[in-house]
């Protein structure tokens, strides 16, 4: 009998624990004795409910490998990353090393691997902000260039990719200078809608504990680097969020990242800091949990957020997104009426927050694939 195929999943951050889901079910599920997984888990992302949260609610198996190479500057964390990665990799010899998004985890899962001739897997392969200043962009470019296997989401992500000149022709042995680009579509959308019914089947939930009512109130995330260290940025997006809450008379969520937490305790500016503190209808609340975040999603107003994930699950859920960020890899949200980019900008934020409350979306089809995009992947890692 043939030994099954064995992928080491290398997952850091927490939009990737959430991703690897979908691949983890389809290894446990229909590819069972065909597909054996080792988790990795770099430990970009350390704190409880940035990271232990989504393997208890998510049924997500433990990582059989723990790093704990988070924190630092991007050269430390990658450089810790890279040489505990070389060293599991020679350890266990995987068939292959699957990789998701574009954080650090990716960059160094992605240089360990291929300077070790080990083929990779890239899930959400593809996507571009054209923005080089952002750290993801370098990320997923070097990953897309190390990779076997090209994952793409989107229609848009594989044209990108044929920009820069990879082939979308079908390739039977596909290597790192013969890449097979295929689109499977978005696991992001299977896991929303596998964990939203699984929600729905909660009682009670975050809208409810805080006493919100649904549509009643408006979803806020800032994460990003550019609008957390830049503290006139930041500044100007929790304005903008307390502004909105007091001309719509509508209390804004906002669950917020440990980065975001960080450079807010030490803004320099005492009374935005005083601000926040005092405002009774923002509710500032510690990194959600997965299930409550989809809860607080599907029944927001509208969606605030400078997350990709974010994004892309307000419209899985038919919410406006209004995306702190001037450009997005999402475009398809943009060009279908479903999301604006507004950047940290007071005035363009306000304009979007008024349209959406004013106007209701467009119909759009599906735009992210059938919700099998993690079996796709699978079989054609098999074949
Ligand atoms: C990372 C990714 C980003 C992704 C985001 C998802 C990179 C370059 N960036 O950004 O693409 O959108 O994750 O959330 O990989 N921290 C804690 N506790 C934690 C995690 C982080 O306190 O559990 C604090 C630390 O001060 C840390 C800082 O947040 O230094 C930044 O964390 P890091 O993982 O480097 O970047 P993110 O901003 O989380
Ligand atoms: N998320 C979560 N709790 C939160 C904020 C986000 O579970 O408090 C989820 C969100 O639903 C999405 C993913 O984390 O699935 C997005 O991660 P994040 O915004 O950190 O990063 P990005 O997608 O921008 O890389």
């Amino acid at each position: 009998m043939k030994r099954p195929l064995h992928i080491l999943t290398v997952i850091g951050a927490r939009p990737q624990i959430i991703k690897a889901s979908a691949i983890s079910r389809a290894v446990a599920g229909p590819f069972v004795g065909r597909i054996t997984e080792t988790i990795l888990h770099t430990g970009q992302h350390y704190d409880a409910n940035m990271s232990q949260v989504f393997f208890d609610e998510l049924g997500i198996p433990q990582p059989q490998i723990q790093l704990g190479a988070g924190g630092g500057s991007h050269g430390q964390q990658v450089a810790r990353m890279l040489e505990s990665i070389e060293e599991r990799i020679l350890e266990l010899k995987p068939d292959l090393v699957l990789l998701y998004g574009d954080t650090n985890s990716t960059l160094a899962g992605a240089l360990a691997a291929s300077k070790l001739h080990v083929p990779v897997a890239h899930v959400e392969a593809g996507l571009r902000s054209y923005n080089k200043a952002m750290p993801e962009e370098l990320n997923r470019i070097v990953c897309d260039q190390c990779s076997t296997w090209l994952f793409c989401p989107t229609p848009a992500s594989v044209k990108n990719l044929e920009r820069e000149g990879f082939s979308t022709a079908p390739v039977q042995h596909p290597t790192i200078d013969r890449p097979l680009v295929l689109l499977p579509g978005d696991v992001m959308y299977d896991n929303s809608m596998h964990f939203a019914r699984l929600a729905s089947t909660r009682s009670g939930g975050v809208v409810q504990a805080l006493g919100l009512r649904p549509e009643g109130y408006l979803l806020a995330t800032v994460h990003r680097e550019a609008n957390t260290n830049d503290p006139k940025r930041l500044a100007a997006i929790l304005d903008a969020l307390l502004e909105a809450q007091a001309t719509h008379g509508i209390p804004v969520v906002l669950p917020l990242h440990p980065r975001t937490r960080k450079c807010l305790g030490s803004h320099p500016d005492a009374l935005l800091r005083e601000r926040v503190a005092a405002a009774k209808d923002l509710h500032v609340l510690p990194p959600a949990g997965f299930l409550d975040m989809v809860d607080l999603e599907r029944k927001a107003r509208l969606v605030i957020t400078d997350s990709g994930g974010v994004q892309k699950e307000a419209f899985f859920f038919g919410r406006p997104a209004v995306v702190l960020r001037n450009e997005t890899e999402w475009v398809e949200l943009v060009e279908a009426g479903q999301a604006m980019l507004v950047d940290a900008d007071p005035e363009r934020i306000r304009a979007a927050i008024d349209h959406f409350m004013h106007h209701s979306l467009p119909k759009v089809p599906a735009l992210y694939g059938d919700g099998d995009a993690a079996e796709r992947i699978c079989a054609a890692l098999l074949n």
